[in-house]
């Protein structure tokens, strides 16, 4: 696991919560390791993908009374870690030494999230999940062979609208972007009051201009919320940091209006950002640099800009240059 201290004392979404089921451990990766997520009812596992005695993966293994138990010579790990059976020595205390890596993971907006060091915070906020008012999509997950930094700026990027979305979410006869103010506090950026024209906002058939305001929460996390006349559309996303260049991006939509099956809404954001993603992969240099005097800057880039400050004054290095 690479040393970032910023992402290491974060939590991640790494498994879409009913993709875990009670009996079968599950494989993931986050930040350049790989996890066993497993599960009893309510409580959340997540292990070192790697059995002390030889090495071998335990999400290949299976889940048993509570226990699981490694593929390869039946080592037998309670729910805390601890080795409590070897096959081969029955009548034998297994080792204090037997355990598996052990990391804080929980359950929520349906997805599992895990930390592998102490986080001062808890899981971001997601402000639209207990309103009652917005009714949540599940998308993604999507990968992306590019740095989480990337992934994210091009999430709170509303100037490439009008290009890469032409026809769905910008029109390049109206490309221009208001003056706007972009916050950073210690807890991330808030930019408000970004107005874009859209050909069909709402699903009405009616272009309008809307305002989107976008808040960062964490390195790898962030929502916007838009709104015209009357209804309001959200968007929270949250990227796995899988290794310096890939990453997995998670999302929910949230509506407080329904003009269509979720199916076709979840289409809709999968083609939206398979449009995406071979730009963010086409970014060079492939970490997001931190140093203002790279790349180039306007006054429509005041959200990115923002961001890449905060990251530079929290720290960040994991997927940053
Ligand atoms: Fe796991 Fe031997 S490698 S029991
Ligand atoms: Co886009």
């Amino acid at each position: 696991m690479l040393n970032d201290p910023v992402l290491v004392n974060d939590w991640h979404v790494v498994a879409y919560a009913p993709n875990l089921k009670e009996g079968k451990p599950l494989a993931a990766r986050l930040l350049e390791e790989d996890i066993v997520l497993w599960r009893v009812g309510e409580r959340i596992h997540a292990w070192r993908d790697l059995c002390i005695h030889r090495g071998t993966r335990l999400s290949l293994g299976k889940v048993e009374n509570d226990t699981l138990i490694c593929p390869y010579h039946g080592w037998t790990y309670n729910e805390e870690g601890q080795c409590i059976r070897i096959p081969a020595h029955p009548n034998q205390q297994p080792p204090a030494k037997a355990c598996a890596k052990v990391y804080q993971a929980q359950e929520k907006y349906g997805w599992i999230w895990v930390t592998p060091g102490n986080p001062r915070k808890d899981v971001p906020e997601f402000p639209q999940w207990d309103d009652q008012s917005f009714h949540k999509i599940h998308c993604g997950p999507y990968t992306f062979k590019a740095s989480g930094p990337r992934a994210i700026e091009n999430f709170l990027d509303v100037t490439h609208f009008p290009f890469v979305h032409q026809g769905y979410l910008g029109d390049p006869n109206f490309p221009e972007i208001n003056d706007y103010e972009a916050e950073i506090s210690p807890d991330g950026v808030v930019a408000r009051d970004i107005m874009v024209w859209q050909p069909d906002p709402d699903g009405s058939g009616k272009g309008a201009y809307v305002t989107y305001t976008y808040t960062v929460t964490r390195p790898l996390t962030a929502y916007f919320v838009k709104s015209s006349e009357g209804p309001r559309f959200a968007m929270y996303f949250t990227v796995t940091p899988v290794a310096q260049d890939t990453s997995i991006a998670w999302t929910y939509v949230a509506m407080d209006y329904e003009n269509k099956p979720d199916e076709e809404i979840r289409a809709f954001e999968d083609m939206i950002t398979w449009q995406d993603v071979p730009i963010v992969e086409s970014q060079r240099p492939e970490l997001l640099p931190l140093d203002l005097q790279a790349e180039l800057h306007l006054r429509s880039d005041r959200t990115a800009i923002a961001y890449r400050k905060w990251l530079s004054q929290i720290g960040l290095t994991f997927g940053t240059a």
